[in-house]
């Protein structure tokens, strides 16, 4: 294994079976390989139902692959049965969501969320810390604190879950759509938070998103998804300048800015 290396994922395969008397079989990620280094911000791009998300829950181990493996620093991340060793793999590998809402129990204050993360760290709460974790984010701290997430906005739960980031310091971060909910000036301000987890802590970030144009501006790699399987993989300016497979071609071709960068005006 590379010594920079944080994530090993080998022929990973998800199989979902539905209907209950005539069984049907989705093939939902397809033998998908890749590495992650430390440090580094991968994007995985593809149209809805890809299997981005699939792949996003097999790592942070809600859900088992049907074949293949997930190494976390060398170790399978389903040999990981005690509680401690979990709680250290959650700790280290954490999860930002599309829909930050549905990731907050809506009948706790907002402050159960960030608490939360001293529960991981099996420290005590550490309100000050708090506090710092939601300036770290632009959010004040007497503005939210105390306040049910119905009553923030979009945007402001998306920052809430980067605070929770801030708090962990994670190794790797899985962002699922993070930005998708929120206004253009928001998301910028978003991505660069997780630009400046990566260059303040080394953190990892895996990015997924279906919007080629933001995985352009924050990732030193782009792997495409396409049915399931990874069709493409390079650096971005190599994917926009010789993208070789179709639907590479095609996701461009949906990208104004980029589909001008890459027929070269
Ligand atoms: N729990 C499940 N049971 C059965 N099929 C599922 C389940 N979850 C996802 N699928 C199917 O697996 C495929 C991949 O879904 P997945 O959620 O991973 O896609 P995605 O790339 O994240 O899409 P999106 O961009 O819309 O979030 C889809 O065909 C989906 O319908
Ligand atoms: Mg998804």
């Amino acid at each position: 294994m590379l010594a920079n290396s944080l994530l090993k994922i080998e022929n990973l395969t998800k199989v979902y079976e539905v209907g209950l008397f005539r069984k049907k079989y989705i093939t939902a990620v397809d033998k998908v390989s890749f590495n992650v280094s430390r440090g580094e911000i991968i994007s995985l791009v593809g149209e809805s139902g890809s299997g981005k998300t699939t792949v996003a829950k097999i790592i942070l181990r809600l859900l088992p692959p049907t074949s293949g493996k997930v190494f976390y620093k060398g170790e399978d991340i389903w040999e990981k049965k005690d509680i401690d060793k979990l709680k250290e793999y959650w700790r280290e590998v954490h999860a930002v969501f599309q829909d930050p809402f549905a990731s907050f129990n809506p009948v706790y204050k907002i402050d159960r969320v960030l608490e939360q993360a001293f529960n991981l760290m099996d420290t005590p709460v550490d309100e000050n810390a708090i506090r710092e974790a939601l300036k770290e984010v632009a959010l004040l701290p007497d503005e939210v604190l105390g306040k049910y997430p119905h009553e923030l906005s979009g945007g402001q739960r998306q920052r809430l879950m980067i605070a929770r980031c801030f708090l962990l310091k994670p190794k790797l971060i899985l962002a699922d759509e993070p930005v998708s909910m929120v206004d253009a000036s928001t998301r910028a301000s978003i991505v660069n938070l997780f630009l400046r987890l990566r260059d303040e802590y080394k953190t990892s970030i895996i990015f997924i998103t279906h919007d080629l144009g933001l995985a352009y501006f924050v990732s030193d790699r782009i792997l495409i998804m396409y049915k399931g399987r990874i069709v493409e993989e390079g650096s971005p300016d190599e994917l926009i300048s010789s993208p070789k497979d179709a639907y590479t071609k095609n996701l461009l071709e949906s990208v104004p800015l980029l589909y001008g960068k890459w027929k070269g005006f």
